[in-house]
């Protein structure tokens, strides 16, 4: 009987140390570079490491380097953990976006201006939709996005689309469809990312080049997740956004706080402010 049952208990554990193992592997697999991503360009410049739970991209005097993810995504929220390049990264720029192919082509930008060690990187983004852009807004960041990782993301539903930087609001691109402004719906992007020299305008407007004896300058990529949403209904939850309904129509009370937060402390431009290059009248959707 006692032998019975310790030839159970046994047994049992043995089976469940095997469930265990399968679903630590699987949490460690998700979000693997290997099976998510495909190095595009710049040869050993892109790395994938550490059981494809890492990836890196490195920019040197001959090449820089770049990825793309396998799959298209139509809508959904996509977070990437990102460590940029440190010390004197003048003139390289980090870009991680989201885009489609072809000339009327749909964008949504993340773009990363190096400086000079202990000046602030500029974070630009920008808004393409069927081929057209020119929706610039840039801000400096609260941190020193060179020492650790930070999580970078991209709600994109059919209402809006909003930028975030470790889960606070940076950004929201509303759909003005109603008035005119083609809003980015129709066709599916891939992820990319890429490293590369930009030293005639990225730092102070190209007035400083990239400093080749530092070179290489890597990027790190971690901790990438995406969560598709493939249609246009409304979330039935009750949550709000800041409780992390991503799905929710509008940001709520606490949501819009943070943006105004970031929008008066850290946004350094603004197309929509911007009166000098629209004489006329700023662009509809501002
Ligand atoms: C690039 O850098 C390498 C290593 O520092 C150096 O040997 C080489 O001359 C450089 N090439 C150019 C085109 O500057
Ligand atoms: C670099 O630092 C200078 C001086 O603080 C600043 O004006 C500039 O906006 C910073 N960022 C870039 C990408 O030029």
């Amino acid at each position: 009987m006692t032998n019975n049952i310790m030839g159970f208990l046994s047994r049992t554990s043995s089976v469940l140390v095997v469930i265990i193992s399968c679903c630590l592997v699987g949490v460690a697999l998700a979000g693997n570079f290997y099976e998510e991503f495909s190095l595009t360009w710049g040869g050993p410049r892109a790395q994938i490491s550490n059981g494809g739970r890492q990836l890196s991209l490195s920019l040197d005097n001959t090449s820089g380097s770049g990825f793309e993810s396998k799959k298209e995504y139509l809508f959904g929220k996509i977070d990437m953990q990102l460590k940029l390049v440190s010390g004197n990264s003048a003139g390289t720029v980090t870009a991680y976006y989201l885009s489609s192919k072809g000339n009327k082509h749909d964008e949504i930008d993340f773009e990363f201006l190096g400086n000079l060690s202990g000046d602030p990187y500029i974070l630009h983004t920008n808004v393409f939709s069927q081929g057209k852009g020119g929706r610039e807004q840039q801000f400096y960041l609260w941190f020193d996005p060179t020492q650790d990782f930070h999580t970078y993301s991209i709600i994109w539903v059919p209402h809006h689309i909003v930028f975030l930087v470790d889960n606070t609001p940076i950004r929201v691109f509303q759909n003005s469809e109603s008035i005119g402004v083609p809003f980015p719906k129709n066709q599916p992007m891939r992820i990319h990312s890429s490293l590369w020299n930009a030293d005639n305008w990225a730092t102070r407007g190209g007035l400083v080049k990239t400093d080749w004896s530092k070179a290489p300058f890597t990027a790190y990529y971690r901790g990438f997740n995406s969560i598709g949403f493939p249609n246009s209904s409304p979330s039935p939850s009750s949550k709000s956004f800041s409780d992390g309904n991503w799905e929710a129509k509008e940001l709520d009370t606490k949501a819009r706080r943070r943006v105004r937060w970031v929008q008066k402390n850290f946004m350094i431009y603004n197309y929509c402010a911007d009166l000098k290059r629209f004489p006329q009248s700023l662009p509809p959707e501002c």
